[in-house]
């Protein structure tokens, strides 16, 4: 097969976004527009992945270093246009032989499979364009054919007259070309005269003149929305979720409301599991079959194992797993804390450190005290325990397997195995103090 480089185009000054933030960094689905458009390059498993990125460089790549090794990077000084950045990676690439996709950061749906196919370019093709029909071309490059049907030249929405701007058929920015002719075209494209940038677009109407066939490949509009604007990031946040929550329907898992549930990019809904409406699911949360997870929790970097309940109204943090068969119940906090099997929290606690065995049960209003102002402490409670409610277990402590916490009690000590560790004030009584304290009010009030 033939080598293969793609070049993910993410140096653009952005401006349109109106943020200090780079472009690629904005997020969709909890990940940045960057981290898809590599998603979907890796997938391909180029033999060469390189991004061109510009004056923010570095915070770009201290960010994709949280979604695993780095891709080459390249840096285009001035963001002169997609051909200057282009052209940018040509030193990087001098001895590489084969072909080029170009895919641009900030177009994070582009399909692998419509990569695949615009890739293996036909013997006769030499270069390939992703193209799209739309009702609304708004703002993209118009794909001009010629009398024969043949792509004569890409023309940017801003040079475009009137009736060019009425066709429907546009840039995706996705090209497809080999090495050699990429980098010959773009030695002879020319600034644009009214904003001086280099095109890469250019290069078809070079090719074009040259008697070279320059072919389009169609997909949906949905896989080349491109993000500009805060508007054009909501909508692909809007397209995204949709899209996120058609996949887990289709896979199996039950959503009540759909809407009304948020997706992120690494969400694993297993088959079986129900998701009732109001959930939202923050960055790696796994939930598997015949869990159910109740309207109004928020869930981020857990797992949540077969035949478990989370909610309503439960926040699950990093770390956590709710072990099978386990119950998290309203305003419970989980963060870093494992409730193995058939454990149980059903109301209002704050786990955090936290490892609770087997059929355990915490009572209402169980708090770990796991931070005391400088460094963060362990609890662990064992199997088949019984935490009373309203216990404030203060870490670092551990609970016994079969031991139980009284009502109340302010835990500092380890409970043994089969232990109760009691820790609260003896209550007295004291006759008639009440109707004294009362008496003149209660009058009055009758
Ligand atoms: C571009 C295309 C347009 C197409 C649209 C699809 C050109 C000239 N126009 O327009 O035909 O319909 O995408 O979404 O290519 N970038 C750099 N360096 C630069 C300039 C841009 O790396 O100097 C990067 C940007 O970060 C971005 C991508 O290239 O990821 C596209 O640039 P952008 O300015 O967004 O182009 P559009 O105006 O959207
Ligand atoms: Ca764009």
């Amino acid at each position: 097969m033939t080598p293969m480089a793609i070049v993910i185009l993410a140096a653009g000054s952005g401006t349109r976004m109106k943020s200090p933030q780079p472009k690629v960094l904005h997020e969709v689905g909890g990940a940045p527009l960057l981290h898809h458009v590599l998603a979907t390059a890796r997938q391909f498993n180029p033999d060469r992945l390189l991004v061109v990125t510009g004056e923010h460089t570095e915070p770009i790549k201290e960010r994709m270093r949280e979604f695993g090794p780095l891709p080459e990077f390249i840096r285009q000084n001035k963001p002169l246009g997609t051909g200057h950045a282009v052209a940018a990676a040509r030193e990087q690439l001098a001895n590489f032989t084969g072909n080029v996709i170009i895919l641009y950061g900030d177009a994070p749906f582009v399909r692998n499979d419509t990569l695949k196919e615009l890739a293996t370019l036909k013997e006769n093709v030499d270069l390939a364009i992703l193209g799209f029909e739309t009702k609304n071309p708004s703002a993209y490059g118009r794909l001009v054919l010629d009398e024969r049907g043949e792509l004569a030249k890409i023309v940017e929405f801003k040079d475009a007259t009137d009736v060019e701007k009425r066709i429907t058929l546009c840039n995706s920015g996705v090209v497809s070309i080999s090495i050699e002719l990429l980098f010959e075209l773009l030695g002879q494209v020319r600034p644009n005269p009214v904003t001086d940038e280099y095109y890469l677009t250019d290069i078809v109407a070079i090719a074009h003149a040259r008697g070279l066939h320059c072919h389009v490949k169609s997909c949906n509009e949905c896989e080349t929305v491109g993000i500009n604007s805060p508007t054009e990031l909501s909508v692909a946040e809007d397209l995204f979720q949709e899209n996120s929550r058609r996949n887990a329907i289709d896979a199996g898992a039950t959503l009540l409301a759909p809407d009304t549930i948020y997706f992120s990019y690494d969400t694993k809904l297993s088959p079986g599991c129900i998701i009732e409406p109001y959930v939202i699911f923050g960055n790696q949360v796994r939930v598997e079959s015949e869990a159910r997870i109740c309207s109004f929790s928020h869930l981020c970097g857990c797992s949540i194992e077969t035949g478990a309940t989370v909610g309503p109204f439960a926040r699950i943090r990093p770390n956590s797993t709710v072990g099978r068969g386990s119950k998290v119940g309203n305003f419970v906090e989980l963060k870093e804390a494992i409730l193995e099997h058939r454990a149980k929290a059903n109301h209002l606690s704050y786990l955090g450190n936290t490892r609770i065995g087997e059929n355990t049960n915490i009572g209402a209003g169980t708090i770990t005290c796991n931070y005391n102002g400088k460094t963060k402490h362990k609890t662990d409670i064992g199997k088949d325990a019984f935490i009373g409610s309203n216990s404030t277990l203060i870490a670092p402590v551990e609970i016994g397997d079969s031991a139980m916490t009284a009502a109340g009690s302010t835990i500092t000590s380890d409970v043994p195995h089969g232990a109760l560790g009691v820790s609260r004030a003896r209550q007295s009584i004291i006759k008639g103090f009440a109707a004294r304290f009362f008496g003149n009010l209660k009058t009055s009030k009758e």
